[in-house]
């Protein structure tokens, strides 16, 4: 499988289905999730602020079936590693499948009643590259555990949830709700802009002259274990910092530039930057908003930017790399708009480009950061596209059939 075809681009749905059922026998059934792209607002999902991401059609499929047994059984056709766990003792695991058992215990958590199945995945989505992977693997196995428990979301938020619950309590990382929401309720042409802290959500119309590309570092980042916990805390001490002056602060939103400047002196120095880079980006997801209402690329180009700098200087979560391909991109032709995109520390930038120049675009960044940093990059276009649910084919027929997840 190669980034530029996507799966079922290439295989038409009746002939995937088949596959997975000559493999796994007539009750298999088929589901998938979406990865995603961030468009603007990083590291303020977890501050209760604004983000706006939009899925991509790169997905992760699982094929399921019913077991008698309460059980689960995962395999991969990415990874070695296989698992097998009683859904009566559901504990976390080393590896990708604990992705996979932290969605189950957050599903039971939420109410909902699971039945054995064996899973099969398989991925389009780079591992580590900071375009939801993990995400995209809770909420496909998500939807086809209750697919095969002869049951379907009550509704969306509960496969957000129980995702959530899995990054936290089963991975270890304290990830924010931007990933499995997208994953769950993308819509095809749009971005969503989600509030994180009241769920309300809207889409934002991608501009139609304009192709998503991704530039891939290749340099993986490792989320768990690493400085994205570290950022958290630090803007949980800029709260705190915060509510000594104004009780009712409870999150990094409810604080203004203006107060961040009147307290600059009583905040740690890191703390103050991390506060800053949070506080911005939430005024520029609402600015960027304004930009794709009015087709403002000019604009978008300015907000990405910024965005970049500030994850740079202020968070710190950048790297060389980067920076680098941030810095090829703005010097190609048909750039619009470009800036790293996710938890940071390596893994992809997301650019706005012109279509006409899509091609010439991509040919260029590979060169220019082929010269900056001795490696060839991996760059695609990408389309937005829906949330996740089952797939279904008419027979006969080669239309991919979704039943939606939301
Ligand atoms: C990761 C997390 C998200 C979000 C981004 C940064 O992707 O899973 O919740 O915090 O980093 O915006």
């Amino acid at each position: 499988m190669t980034e530029s075809q996507p799966l079922a681009t290439v295989m038409k749905a009746e002939a995937l289905l088949q596959q997975v059922r000559g493999k796994l026998g007539p009750d298999c059934r088929l589901y998938r999730a979406p990865g995603r792209v961030n468009l603007i607002g990083e590291h303020t999902d977890y501050n209760q602020g604004l983000v706006m991401p939009t899925a991509i059609n790169r997905f992760t499929y699982a094929a399921a079936v019913p077991l008698s047994r309460k059980e689960l059984r995962l395999e991969s056709r990415e990874f070695e590693q296989s698992y097998t766990a009683s859904l009566d003792a559901i504990r976390p695991a080393q590896g990708w499948g604990n992705y996979v058992l932290g969605m189950a215990a957050g599903l039971m958590q939420r109410g909902y009643e699971l039945r054995g199945s064996r899973l099969q995945i398989q991925s389009e989505i780079p591992f580590g590259a900071g375009l939801s992977s993990s995400a995209a693997l809770e909420i496909s196995t998500g939807l086809a555990m209750l697919g095969t428990s002869q049951t379907w979301p009550r509704e969306g938020m509960d496969l957000v949830w129980a995702a959530h619950f899995s990054d936290h309590h089963f991975v270890g990382v304290l990830s924010g709700i931007m990933d499995q929401f997208v994953s769950t309720y993308g819509r095809r042409g749009c971005a969503l802009l989600l509030d994180c802290r009241s769920l309300e959500w809207e889409p934002v119309p991608l501009p139609p002259d304009c192709d998503l590309v991704i530039c891939n570092t290749g340099v993986r980042h490792a989320l768990a274990g690493s400085e994205y916990n570290q950022r958290r805390q630090e803007c949980q001490a800029g709260v705190e910092c915060f509510q000594r002056r104004r009780p009712q602060v409870r999150s990094l939103r409810d604080v203004h530039e203006d107060d961040l400047q009147r307290w600059q002196a009583d905040l740690p120095e890191v703390v103050f930057r991390r506060c800053r880079h949070i506080i911005t980006e939430n005024q520029r997801v609402i600015e960027a908003r304004q930009a794709f209402r009015d087709g403002n690329l000019y604009r978008l180009g300015e907000l990405f930017a910024a965005s970049h700098r500030s994850l740079r200087d202020d968070y710190e979560v950048s790297c060389a790399e980067l920076d680098a391909m941030v810095e090829a991109a703005e010097a190609a032709p048909g750039f619009v708009a470009g800036r790293m995109t996710g938890g940071g520390f390596g893994g992809c930038t997301v650019n706005l480009v012109h279509q006409p120049y899509t091609a010439e675009f991509i040919a260029s960044v590979a060169a220019t950061y082929a010269r900056l940093m001795g490696k060839k990059p991996d760059i695609w276009a990408v389309e937005s596209a829906n949330g996740g649910g089952e797939l279904t084919a008419q027979p006969g027929s080669q239309e991919l059939l979704i039943r939606a997840a939301t």
